[in-house]
């Protein structure tokens, strides 16, 4: 078995050097997916006019936005100046909806540091009167950080907001439902709770206990990538707030999950990364997806071709010789 991963991406400038010349995108350009009509965008999410571009005139349905949290570990700004570019790419956001519209914001709540940014984005967040708050999700995650003098932190937050009436469709988990007892009378016969219901199974609520992390073991594993989601998590938004053929918007892509998703749903999705690396793993992802029907990188990694090349032209005496691999 193979075991070729990559070291994480934001912490080693030298690997995202490296792997550079591989990237289809340079900042400002845009690829387009002429087989299912996504689109990847290298770009500043708080620039309007290269979201303009990107978005070329039209509108989406759902966004769901993942932006770097402010963590320490993420490369820090003073709060004020991190709410300051949230309003930048947030207002590209609304120009980027349809008059009904949702948007689904991921981020964190730093306890070593005054819960910043959650409770200053969410004041943030009332400075636009055409988003209405609807929910706060909270995903647990399976590992966590903190001391032994601390409730260990192993929450993922996730807002859900509206513009206009969008439609909503409830989401089951598979957690079956064993708690019975819930009678009611309906139409003079009394019903118990599992015979009332539409599924045999939970309903997801604000609380998502039923997603595991990713992690390095997982087939949907991108290793590389430090901050990415569950393709399960994205996919429950994703049906939740779109229909079949809606325009998906996604301004921070990383590993390209929301791309991903919207793949397997049959949704467009137009997604962007400040960082050509990323852009070009979410491409990757996208193509090994249709090639192989594969979520992630399970033991590999997706420039492991061109670093395999590069080993061996270190390794081959004659300069020049190299091996050849698939893509895949
Ligand atoms: C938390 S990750 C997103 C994870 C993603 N949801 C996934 O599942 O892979 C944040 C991403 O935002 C990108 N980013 C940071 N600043 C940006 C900006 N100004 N514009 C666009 N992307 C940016 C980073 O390069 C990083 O890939």
């Amino acid at each position: 078995m193979r075991n070729d991963p990559l070291p994480r991406l934001d912490t080693d400038t030298g690997m995202r050097a490296r792997l550079r010349p591989y990237c289809r995108l340079a900042a400002g350009e845009v690829w387009t997916d002429h087989a299912a009509g996504h689109r990847v965008a290298c770009l500043d999410a708080a620039a309007a006019a290269s979201v303009e571009t990107m978005m070329g005139g039209e509108v989406a349905h759902l966004a769901i936005q993942d932006p770097p949290y402010n963590l320490a570990a993420f490369g820090q700004k003073r709060p004020d100046e991190f709410i300051e570019w949230c309003t930048k790419w947030v207002a590209n956001t609304s120009r980027a909806l349809a008059s009904d519209a949702s948007l689904y914001v991921w981020l964190g709540a730093d306890q070593n540091n005054g819960f910043q940014p959650l409770p200053d984005f969410m004041i943030m967040m009332r400075g636009f009167p055409e988003f209405a708050a609807r929910s706060f999700i909270t995903m647990r995650n399976q590992r966590g950080y903190g001391t032994q003098a601390n409730w260990m932190a192993v929450r993922q937050e996730l807002l859900y907001y509206t513009k206009g009436a969008p439609e909503f469709e409830v989401q089951y988990t598979d957690i079956p439902k064993l708690v019975r007892g819930y009678y009611k009378d309906v139409e003079g016969v009394r019903t118990e709770n599992l015979e009332r219901s539409r599924s045999e199974n939970i309903r997801a609520g604000n609380v998502w206990v039923d997603i595991q992390q990713v992690f390095y073991r997982m087939e949907e594993n991108v290793s590389g990538c430090y901050a990415q989601k569950p393709l399960r998590a994205i996919e429950r938004i994703v049906r939740a707030s779109s229909r079949p053929d809606d325009l998906v918007v996604d301004f921070f892509a990383h590993s390209g999950t929301t791309l991903l998703a919207c793949e397997r749903l049959g949704r467009r999705c137009y997604t962007a990364d400040i960082d050509p690396v990323y852009c070009e793993i979410t491409i990757r992802r996208l193509e090994r997806s249709r090639a192989l029907g594969r979520t992630g990188w399970q033991n590999g990694n997706p420039f492991e071709v061109e670093l395999a090349r590069e080993a061996a032209i270190v390794n081959t005496p004659e300069a020049g010789v190299t091996a050849q691999t698939s893509l895949f």
